[in-house]
């Protein structure tokens, strides 16, 4: 029997626990996990958990058979019981799943990530403002095997409602909030829609893909030091389309025509 069928309440766990929640929320060195779904992509990419509650661990448990059996045992053994109330004070929404929980930031080696001989092309989101969409984006990263998301401007990628929208899977790659733009060999690829039309298979291997900020699209500093500018090819009176889903469209252009065998 794990902690689950133990429900703490004294008032100075419930205490330390919002404490320790809110702390993490601005903490560049943990990650805050709402809900299942984020839960179950941190621990199968073999994130360090620190503290995981939940308002009913065996309804938890229950969902984790359906969806990832290989989890039950790991979260029977972490998951501690918290009432309805204290879960609410642990985020502005409190995930419909019932569980939450703070994990260690893994450490990433920039320098590393980007000097990686592998032909797999890095996501670089200047200045994303949305955390549902920048979540998104590496998710569909993630998915796609893109090789790191790096993220310039304000917006820490790892701000809880980014690993909300990402369901989890900034464990699965580097995710890097970059305050400078580091030097690079790799191919600087503008992703904008006045470029050229992208042909699937002719991406340049290791490129850095740049994306546009939701509104304003690149920067003009980085439309001018980019190798080269492509378009997804849209029709007639469609203007753009919404940040994750050109990320989406370019990286599955890119893993399709590596498939194939056509392109890096
Ligand atoms: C919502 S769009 C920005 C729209 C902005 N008004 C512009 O013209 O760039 C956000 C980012 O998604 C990418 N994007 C959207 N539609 C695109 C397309 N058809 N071709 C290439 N990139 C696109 C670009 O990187 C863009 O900067």
């Amino acid at each position: 029997v794990g902690r689950t069928s133990a429900a703490v309440t004294g008032k100075s766990f419930q205490a330390r626990l919002i404490e320790h929640f809110r702390r993490a929320r601005r903490d560049t060195d943990l990650a805050v996990l709402e809900g299942f779904h984020a839960l179950k992509h941190a621990l199968r990419f073999e994130a360090e958990l620190v503290e995981v509650v939940a308002t009913d661990p065996e309804e938890v448990l229950v969902l984790a058979a359906a969806l990832a059996p290989d989890l039950v045992e790991l979260l029977q053994a972490r998951m501690q019981t918290v009432s309805a109330d204290v879960l609410s004070a642990l985020a502005p929404r409190a995930p419909r799943t019932g569980v939450m929980a703070t994990a260690k930031r893994p450490h990433i080696d920039v320098r590393q990530v980007i000097d990686e001989p592998a032909s797999a092309p890095i996501v670089l989101l200047e200045d994303p403002r949305h955390m549902g969409n920048l979540g998104a984006c590496i998710r569909v990263a993630a998915a796609a095997d893109a090789a790191a998301v790096l993220c310039t401007g304000p917006n820490d990628p790892w701000h809880p409602e980014a690993i909300r929208g990402a369901a989890g899977l900034h464990f699965a790659l580097p995710v890097v909030h970059l305050h400078e733009l580091v030097n690079s060999d790799r191919p600087l690829v503008a992703i904008d829609p006045d470029g050229d039309d992208l042909v699937p298979g002719r991406l340049p291997p290791r490129s850095i893909l740049a994306f546009g900020t939701e509104r304003h699209g690149l920067s003009d500093q980085l439309l001018t030091s980019a190798a080269m500018r492509l378009r997804i090819p849209m029709r007639p009176g469609v203007s753009s389309l919404n940040l994750a889903t050109s990320v989406a469209a370019v990286l599955y252009a890119w893993r399709f025509a590596s498939m194939d065998g056509l392109g890096s």
